[in-house]
């Protein structure tokens, strides 16, 4: 290959994996799937991520389900919100260690999803599912973890599932105002790729006045995924 054709083929490298995951997500999308995590199955609706097939939410639902302290009796629950929830997949694994979860979404069918999947594994009374952006459905209530899988690209969304891929400004929009709906001593769990816009949100959120610290690291596709930890920073 020539250094010319070389030079083109690394430029175009990103590129061309988001347009490879966005025909793979694109396929599975049209029809229900039925996955499984670690022994959780999970209903997968059509026009909803699927965090296994793509498994970078899965990532994400793991560092969160290990996050909720086992509790002593009489010890209130741990409240997460769950910001973008999907089918639910963080949500459900929170509540079954015993979290009490807000769960939201912009996707309609991402609502429906997340109902479905907290019924199916019969902590529906623990997860309370709510349609709208970022904080809206949540203003006045806080949370000791906050956890979102963003949306990775910039762009402006045009179908329902073009949410879970791309947002004009919802990262720094999230990075702003997150600090509003976290209770005292409460942390924000995020998941970023190296080859995406989600890549500087852990830095957005230090701008903002968080510590962040890598928690978990993963490869996929040719990039790096990692889950971000991050805590209001003490003045
Ligand atoms: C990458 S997907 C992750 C879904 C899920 N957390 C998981 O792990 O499978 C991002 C999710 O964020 C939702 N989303 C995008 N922008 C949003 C916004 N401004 N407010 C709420 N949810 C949003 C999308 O609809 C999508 O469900």
């Amino acid at each position: 290959m020539s250094r010319r054709a070389r030079l083109w083929s690394a430029a175009l490298g990103p590129v061309r994996r988001a347009a490879e995951m966005r025909a793979r997500l694109g396929r599975r999308s049209r029809q229900t799937a039925v996955e499984e995590l670690d022994g959780v199955a999970i209903v997968v609706l059509p026009d909803v991520y699927n965090p296994v097939s793509n498994r970078t939410g899965g990532m994400l639902a793991r560092v969160l389900r290990d996050a909720i302290p086992v509790r002593p009796p009489g010890q209130p629950a741990p409240r997460l919100l769950d910001v973008g929830t999907g089918c639910g997949v963080s949500a459900v694994f929170a509540a079954l260690r015993g979290a009490e979860v807000v769960a939201v979404d912009l996707n309609p069918e991402a609502i429906r999803n997340a109902r479905l999947n907290a019924q199916l594994h019969h902590v529906e009374h623990r997860v309370d599912v709510r349609q709208g952006d970022l904080f809206d459905a949540v203003v006045g209530e806080r949370f000791d973890i906050v956890a979102f899988d963003p949306p990775r690209h910039v762009g402006r969304p045009s179908t329902f599932i073009d949410l879970a891929w791309e947002g004009e400004d919802v990262l720094e929009r999230f990075a702003a105002t997150v600090g509003d709906v976290l209770a005292p001593g409460g942390k924000v769990l995020i998941s970023t790729r190296t080859d995406s816009a989600s890549h500087t949100l852990a830095d957005t959120l230090g701008f903002a006045g968080f510590d962040v610290r890598v928690v978990a690291e993963g490869r996929f596709y040719g990039a790096t995924e990692s889950i971000v930890e991050a805590v209001l920073r003490k003045s």
